[in-house]
């Protein structure tokens, strides 16, 4: 393992010079430089570590193109809190070490979320309620304080469409302040933790944006530590590219850092609910990669353009290959959203992105 990361440290040095690549120069990464080298703020992957550690060619991937990786499931509270009264960080814990060991920044998802939390904490009592995610708070980012740089403190607290907060056994149980609750937890465990309020379609649906600049703007006149804002970008190719342009200049206006945390380019459309798949494209074909590409080698260009360099936490891609994409199990249809193939092979969108990113 140490040879290998020595071997890949030195080809990045090599082609250290590609920073200044012009788009054209741009090549897929079997003879070019990884992803993260065009860029001048991290670029990030959703790893699963139980399947890095298993699969040197995906492996190789992580180490070439990311700075920065967030952990797909496995710091999620029904992985390290499934069962009432036990923790179990065995995954988290070799995130960090393979994060720490690879120099990579690590960032932290999700702390709390309605979805995927453990059935058995719906169980308990308001008071119960409380007391838990106070200690899972405290536990959880005090574990990690010093190795995660920042944290996706409440996710997908917004309505899933238009405006309004989300209702959920969270909310329910916390009361309307779990919000502030959550992130003053958080801040108190983890001084130095940037803290982050996460969120889909925010791109896109310019209601559910305003709520959650709304909340952001409360929380901050309350003195509430808020850091930044994740704009999850769960996109497809014909997205409105100026209307997300738009949102990201909202977002940005904040002053604060901006994570497009969870990055994916699809060709069908979903419902937004788990099995709500409505697949229109069957198979890819040149023009639908080429289409793609140019999304991705959008979405860097808004970035670079509406998020001034100080407030550019990264861009994250949530899934980097079409074999693992959670797209397909998720929504119930098959799709092809992430800059690899099936084969692990760099698409179209891998280059279009790269070039997205070069100065
Ligand atoms: C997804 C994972 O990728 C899947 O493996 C899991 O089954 C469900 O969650 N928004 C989020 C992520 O904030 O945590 C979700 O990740 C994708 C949508």
């Amino acid at each position: 393992m140490k040879l290998h990361i020595a071997l890949l440290a030195s080809a990045a040095l090599i082609v250290g010079s590609c920073n200044d690549a012009t788009p054209t120069e741009i090549r897929a990464p079997a003879d070019g430089a990884g992803l993260h080298t065009y860029a001048s703020f991290p670029i990030g992957g959703a790893i699963s570590i139980r399947q890095v550690m298993r699969d040197s060619q995906l492996r190789a991937i992580v180490l070439r193109d990311f700075n920065s990786v967030t952990s797909t499931n496995d710091f999620k509270a029904y992985t390290i809190a499934g069962q009432p009264g036990v923790y179990d960080f065995a995954r988290a814990d070799s995130t960090a070490r393979f994060a720490e060991a690879n120099d990579l920044r690590l960032f932290g998802h999700a702390l709390v979320w309605h979805a995927f939390s453990p059935k058995w904490i719906d169980e308990l009592s308001a008071a119960e309620t409380r007391a838990f995610a106070k200690t899972y708070i405290d536990t959880v980012v005090g574990r990690y304080a010093g190795k995660i740089d920042a944290w996706d403190v409440v996710n997908e607290a917004m309505n899933t469409t238009g405006a309004g907060l989300r209702e959920t056994n969270w909310s329910r149980k916390l009361g309307a302040g779990y919000i502030a609750d959550a992130f003053g937890w958080a801040h108190a465990a983890d001084p130095d933790a940037k803290l982050f309020l996460n969120d889909f379609n925010t791109e896109r649906d310019t209601a559910k944006l305003s709520t959650l600049l709304n909340t952001v703007a409360e929380l901050r006149a309350q003195n509430v530590p808020i850091h930044g804002i994740g704009f999850q970008m769960h996109i497809r190719v014909d997205s409105d590219t100026a209307l997300i342009e738009e949102s990201l200049r909202r977002g940005a206006a904040t002053g604060l850092l901006i994570h497009l945390s969870e990055l994916d380019v699809i060709f069908n459309r979903h419902d937004d609910s788990q099995g709500g798949g409505q697949p229109t494209v069957t198979a890819m074909t040149p023009e639908l990669l080429a289409r793609q590409a140019d999304t991705y080698e959008a979405v860097a260009r808004i970035y670079r353009r509406a998020v001034p360099p100080a407030q550019r936490y990264g861009i994250t891609f949530w899934d980097f290959t079409d074999r693992d994409s959670w797209i397909d199990g998720f929504f119930g249809m098959e799709d092809w959203p992430t800059v690899y193939d099936d084969d692990l092979k760099a698409k179209p969108a891998w280059e279009g992105f790269a070039r997205g990113l070069a100065e």
